[in-house]
């Protein structure tokens, strides 16, 4: 870690990210051999929104979150996370940045030989490797409780977890550093509808009251109208659109239309409509 690197990661919590893009995309290439992944590809994500990412399987939405956090070095274009430059970087370049991110992936990706409490310590231990055992043992487990997952979850292993568990211990692992940054690869995938609303209020209330920004990859229409701030859509190589879901269904783009206005489309807007009925008071109530 550079001197400057570790002056960023002690003073993080007192100098939280105040511009108004966390994230700065700008003509990002990625390319695979002779696949070209993205073209030309630009987004930026507003400090303290939930930022939901669609398109269709394939499209690059989890490249393009790799290559956010650092783990695939794109073949053009630039990226800033907190005004840093992350392509420009080494990987072991830009680790007080990289402190100040947390990272659920896509399928859960924990440790299956350490328990959830060991996972959650495993970027603890990484970033401040002189914590002592009883501190980090103690910050886990808040971590565990604050996923709402049950205390006795901490000494369990991944494969003694349900699905859902199995997302709330990534989770609980993605807050251990206290991100100003959340990223989600599909958080509610494989989850039955209870469980992935029952998620969807857990992000959101984190973001509430812990201040994040987060960056949402996923597949499921309630989500993107139950949490999501904004929108941005990939498709043909690029972000073809990012806003709210109304500008989105206002724009004559053929997967928009077939996305938003098909019939699952129609059917998650609908249960949003009710759900936001449900909470208005009742007329002589
Ligand atoms: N390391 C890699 N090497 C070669 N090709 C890759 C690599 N990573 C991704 N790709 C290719 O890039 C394309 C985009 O993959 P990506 O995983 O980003 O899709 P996605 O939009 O996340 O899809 P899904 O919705 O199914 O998760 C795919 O064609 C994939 O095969
Ligand atoms: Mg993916």
């Amino acid at each position: 870690m550079s001197e400057e690197d570790t002056a960023t990661a002690e003073t993080r919590h007192l100098a939280r990210y105040r511009g108004d893009y966390p994230i700065v995309v700008d003509g990002l290439v990625n390319r695979f051999g002779s696949q070209t992944v993205h073209e030309d590809l630009s987004l930026k994500v507003r400090r303290g929104e939930i930022i939901g990412v669609v398109g269709g399987s394939g499209t690059g939405k989890s490249v393009l979150m790799r290559s956010i956090i650092g783990l695939q070095h794109p073949s053009e274009g630039s990226i800033e996370v907190f005004g840093r430059s992350i392509t420009d970087a080494e990987p072991d370049q830009n680790l007080g940045v990289r402190s100040r991110w947390g990272v659920l992936f896509q399928g859960g990706a924990l440790f299956s030989t350490l328990t959830v409490g060991e996972n959650v310590e495993v970027p603890l231990r990484q970033f401040y490797p002189d914590i002592e055992d009883e501190l980090l043992h103690e910050i886990a487990r808040y971590k565990v409780m604050l996923s709402g997952l049950p205390e006795e979850a901490v000494s369990k292993y991944p494969s003694e977890l349900s699905g859902g568990m199995k997302k709330r211990a990534g989770l609980a692992r993605a807050l251990a550093l206290d991100p100003e940054l959340l990223f989600l690869d599909e958080p509610t995938a494989g989850l039955d509808p209870i469980g992935a609303a029952a998620f969807d209020r857990l992000t959101r209330e984190l973001k509430e009251t812990l201040g994040l920004t987060v960056f949402l990859i996923t597949h499921d229409l309630d989500t993107l109208h139950e949490i999501c701030d904004r929108v941005a859509v990939l498709a043909d190589k690029q972000v073809i659109a990012v806003g709210t879901i109304e500008e989105l269904l206002a724009l004559d783009h053929p997967w928009i239309q077939e996305y938003f206005n098909g019939p699952r489309g129609r059917a998650a807007l609908a249960s949003k409509e009710r759900s936001s009925m449900d909470k208005q008071p009742k007329a002589g109530a």
